[in-house]
């Protein structure tokens, strides 16, 4: 991994010429409106938030304020924003900090962490930016700074990627001598990540970082960091015969249970030698045709098609129920047949043109 000497120096330059200084809740140390800001902006973005700040702080002026507020007010002001379970730990936590804490914020993470609705990075944000502790935050922008910049491998969501990122982090953080450079450092990583660092393309000509950029100098930005691994899904392969008589085929209604529940589809076995008798009873001739395999994915699981042409030599034509049906081929869209089903039939529609 990259041994960036300067990481805090040179983020803490760049905030200072190119970061953001006139942001609602910045140039305080209010650690009401700092908390306030924090929880808006959790899920939500800048350009959103900062109307429902100024309407929220009009009503809402001081904790205590907020506290004594009937929780139906506080949610008529939150009211467009989302996650209303915010809105109600806002309130909750409000009246800990009225009630069990004198009206102040703690100053510590660990504190700041134990109130509700306040997670570890959050809690790092609000020490950094309202009492200038050397606390580092990571959320999900900062994740990425530290994966391209540090070549850090791996999906950040999974425990042992986010732990050595909160290792990577704290080791990262600039000395607590000068507590305006700890809220240059976190506003730093916050707009780095939503300026230039950003997921689509970002905007390495402009970095700091860029010489360094562990992601940049080998050109992974798109790679970095990892995307979810995907989970296996598991194969199911089945046989499929069309049964063809004449310009009509065989089409059975699925039960209502299960895949493809109550649409048109074909007599379908789980192996070759299930499906040659399921032929045979229905008159098929001996002989079945092998088609080109079909491929389908589910959400859950992928189905592999064998697909087999039978000619129905002698097929009674009473199979039509209402469970089975002859069905003209130039008339398959009057009936409901599940997409990779209706490839197979345009596949064999076509080759008979
Ligand atoms: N996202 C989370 N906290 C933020 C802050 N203080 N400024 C801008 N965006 C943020």
């Amino acid at each position: 991994m990259l041994a960036l000497t300067d990481f805090s120096s040179r983020l803490i330059a760049w905030q200072r010429i190119h970061g953001r200084h006139e942001l609602p809740w910045q140039n305080t140390r209010d650690a009401y409106r700092i908390w306030l800001s924090e929880i808006m902006l959790q899920q939500t973005q800048v350009s959103t938030v900062i109307p429902y700040y100024a309407r929220f702080l009009e009503r809402f002026p001081t904790v205590t304020a907020l506290a004594d507020a009937p929780i139906d007010d506080v949610m008529a002001r939150w009211a467009g924003l989302g996650y209303y379970s915010r809105a109600r730990n806002l309130h909750r936590c409000a009246q800990v900090v009225a009630h069990e804490h004198g009206g102040a914020f703690p100053q510590t993470v660990d504190a700041l962490a134990m109130l509700p609705g306040i997670g570890r990075s959050t809690a790092a944000a609000i020490a950094s930016f309202a009492f200038g502790a050397r606390a580092t935050i990571l959320d999900g922008n900062v994740k990425r700074v530290l994966a391209r910049v540090f070549g850090v491998e791996g999906f950040p969501g999974e425990k042992r990627v986010e732990n050595a990122m909160w290792a990577l982090a704290e080791s990262l953080l600039p000395d607590a001598a000068n507590k305006d450079d700890v809220t240059a450092y976190t506003q730093g990583l916050m707009d780095l990540g939503a300026t230039l660092c950003v997921r689509g393309k970002p905007d390495c000509a402009r970095c700091p970082f860029a010489s360094d950029c562990v992601a940049k100098v080998e050109g992974r930005q798109r790679e970095l960091p990892a995307a979810r691994p995907k989970k296996a899904v598991p194969t199911r392969k089945t046989w499929m015969l069309i049964l063809q008589d004449g310009d009509s085929i065989l089409l059975q209604k699925r039960p209502s249970m299960g895949i493809w529940g109550g649409l048109w589809s074909l007599p379908e076995a789980a192996d070759e030698a299930a499906l040659a008798e399921v032929a045979r009873d229905l008159g098929a001739d001996e002989h079945l045709q092998r088609l080109a395999p079909l491929s389908h994915t589910f959400t859950h699981f992928k189905l592999d098609i064998e697909p087999r042409l039978g000619e129905a030599r002698n097929a009674p034509r009473e199979l039509m129920s209402a469970e089975s049906v002859w069905a003209p081929l130039a008339k398959i869209d009057a009936y409901g047949v599940p997409a990779p089903v209706r490839k197979l039939i345009d596949a064999l529609s076509g080759s008979l043109i």
